[in-house]
């Protein structure tokens, strides 16, 4: 049977093969579920679109899915983020439907939304909700059998949020995101490490003794400031949020406002969810030099278009995935990755070992979906309670790592209110 797909080239599935594997071995905690998974088969003819960064680490996920018994079919949530020999492994490897090709145009970004869509599935997987919004909007036909869904992303599930206060939401969401086991490491840990990877990848700058302006300290953007600052930077934060800001200030950022910022800074990382962080008031007091990069969801942070109103001439590629805007004479400024999520577009994004819990959670919510079916209701929920702490606990036993538990009398004194001063 051939199976439903549209890569760049399959003969790459050899390569992509080798790289799953080596994921693979940094997800321990996603491999037991699969183990548990392939006995028990509690995913058994679930039909699941899945809309999800094409790497190596999702392919794991989805071979974890299938081996639950589910039936996938794959599409890309970002068109820069796939990994196409990633993709040509998952189809003729292990046989999952992949509609993914790093590069795609918008046209092609959608038919592979739809095709994915095409499979009349039951569950929805997202990163970044692209894929609900599609089927909310102009795909209603395959609203019918869909029993629930899961974002993977602080950006999506702002826009399930906006949907359920709409009154527009259709069936049940589980936002993995907001998972202790998801935003504090994966956000924190995997952002911070991997956006720097992408922009070093990409531009091969020094931080040491650079000025590096963070915008946005949220969970993504306190890793990007840590990681900036252990490799030597001075770092500014700026926000909008008055208790982010105070953070900041006292885990001893320099926080200020962005068009401040925009005159010291040598590298200027947007990490907000919100458009147009930096604009053109911004670029006009930026040194020669200056390098911008995004690490939030989608490329709305950077105001490419005011940039390009800006310089002279269009934008020159001076290195894979560097492009240089020239603003006057003596002044230039360069934009990574075209302002899309660096640590996908310029690198492989975050490492497997953190991706190995936020896919737990994933996996484990979908056994739990397919467990509730028709007992929820139309909103976005949180991941339970249990699955975050059986995640947590599972890591930190393929870590090695042992921990306390409380004593009886401790439990006691927890649970009763009479004892105090
Ligand atoms: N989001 C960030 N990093 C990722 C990765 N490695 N795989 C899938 N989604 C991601």
């Amino acid at each position: 049977m051939t199976i439903p797909s549209e890569v760049a080239d399959r003969s790459l599935a050899p390569e992509g093969r080798t790289r799953i594997e080596w994921a693979d071995q940094h997800m321990r905690v996603l491999q037991r579920i699969r183990e548990r998974f392939s006995k028990q088969k509690p995913l058994e003819g679930v039909r699941i679109a899945a809309c999800l960064h094409v790497t190596t680490e999702t392919a794991n996920l989805m071979r974890t899915l299938a081996a639950g018994g589910a039936e996938v079919s794959l599409c890309a949530s970002n068109p820069l983020s796939t990994q196409d020999a990633t993709a040509a492994a998952l189809v003729e490897e292990y046989g999952i439907s992949v509609h993914a090709v790093r590069g795609i145009d918008a046209e092609g970004y959608y038919r592979h939304i739809d095709a994915a869509l095409d499979t009349r599935p039951m569950i929805t997987m997202d990163d970044g909700c692209d894929l609900v919004t599609r089927l909310h909007q102009r795909r209603r036909d395959r609203l019918a059998d869909v029993i629930g869904g899961t974002e993977e992303t602080t950006t999506g599930v702002i826009r399930l949020r906006a949907m359920q206060a709409a009154g527009v939401l259709a069936y049940p969401v589980v936002a993995i995101n907001d998972a202790d086991t998801k935003h504090l490491f994966d956000n924190r840990y995997g952002t911070g490490q991997s956006a720097i990877d992408g922009i070093l990848r990409a531009t091969n700058v020094l931080l040491a003794g650079r000025t590096v302006v963070v915008c946005g300290y949220g969970m993504c953007g306190r890793g990007v400031a840590a990681r900036a600052r252990g490799m030597g930077a001075d770092v500014v934060v700026t926000e909008v949020d008055p208790t982010r800001a105070l953070e900041a200030a006292m885990d001893g950022y320099r926080v200020m406002t962005a068009s401040e910022a925009a005159t010291q800074g040598d590298l200027f990382i947007t990490v907000t969810g919100d458009k147009h962080v930096l604009r053109a008031e911004h670029f006009e007091l930026m040194k020669d030099g200056a390098i911008l990069a995004n690490a939030g969801h989608f490329d709305i942070e950077i105001d490419l278009q005011a940039l390009g109103a800006l310089a002279s001439a269009p934008p020159r590629r001076v290195r894979p995935e560097v492009d240089e805007y020239v603003l006057a004479p003596d002044r230039r400024v360069y934009v990574v990755g075209e302002g899309r999520l660096v640590n996908l577009a310029a690198a492989e994004g975050h490492p497997a070992s953190v991706m190995d819990m936020s896919f737990a959670d994933q996996a484990l919510v979908i056994e739990w979906l397919v467990a509730h079916a028709g007992e929820l209701e139309r909103q976005v929920y949180p991941v339970p309670r249990d699955i975050d702490r059986q995640v947590a606990r599972l890591k930190l036993e393929t870590m090695g790592v042992r921990i306390d538990e409380l004593t009886p009398e401790q439990q006691a004194y927890l649970e009763q209110w009479e004892q105090g001063t």
